[in-house]
């Protein structure tokens, strides 16, 4: 594993503490059409996994989003994974806000209806992670809501023959340092660094 060969030492400088975890998904959630508030869409970067059981994710709101009067009523938001062909949309629906305009139809997206939740998911976005909030811890400048995942749906194209789900077929999408990246090769699978190579024979 330490077969690196020597470079110039790695010099280091202080920066300001901030949020530089990187990349990070961007992804569309959407809430509301349920209790009578509109359907909505808000972008949100600071989103991740939590719990594998149950299987939980966190998605960070600031109180000042229209989203966040409607996720906090409602307890209720769907989180659709984008692909690349919604990378304007993922953009747009993260400067403009649902107090002032239909997300959906000005993104051009389609809401369709959930499984288990109130919300619509957005059609056209590969995976859509259906949401019930469990706790919501007041932070600072954001608010955690913690969910637990309640339902997923997948676009089927992107699932191969032997049922195995190609994401990276959609194209993904990231977000790193406030610019978008489109996600580039595979490099390797998990557990690559310990698993022996087909070749490699043993002694
Ligand atoms: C790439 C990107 C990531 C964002 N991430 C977050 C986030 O994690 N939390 C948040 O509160 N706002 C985030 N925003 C800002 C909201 O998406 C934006 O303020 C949006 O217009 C709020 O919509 P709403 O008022 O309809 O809820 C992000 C915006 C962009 C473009």
């Amino acid at each position: 594993m330490n077969g690196m060969a020597r470079r110039a030492p790695i010099e280091k400088a202080t920066w300001k503490a901030g949020n530089l975890l990187a990349p990070v998904p961007a992804v569309l959630v959407s809430c509301g059409g349920m209790k009578g508030w509109a359907p909505n869409l808000i972008t949100i970067a600071w989103a991740g996994n939590v719990c594998s059981e149950p299987p939980m994710v966190s998605i960070s709101v600031r109180p000042e989003r229209h989203s966040y009067e409607i996720i906090e009523q409602t307890r209720q938001f769907v989180v659709n994974v984008p692909s690349l062909r919604q990378a304007r949309a993922v953009d747009w629906c993260g400067v403009v806000s649902g107090r002032d305009a239909d997300k959906f139809a000005g993104a051009g997206l389609t809401a369709a209806p959930a499984l288990k939740v109130g919300c619509p998911i957005v059609l056209e976005c590969p995976v859509n992670i259906e949401c019930g909030v469990r706790q919501s811890l007041k932070l600072g400048s954001h608010t955690l809501f913690v969910a637990e995942i309640l339902a997923v749906q997948v676009s089927t194209e992107l699932v191969d023959p032997r049922g195995k789900l190609r994401l990276e077929k959609g194209g993904l999408l990231a977000f790193a340092h406030g610019e978008y990246f489109a996600l580039g090769r595979r490099i390797g699978r998990f557990g690559f660094s310990v698993r022996r190579s087909k070749g490699h024979k043993r002694r």
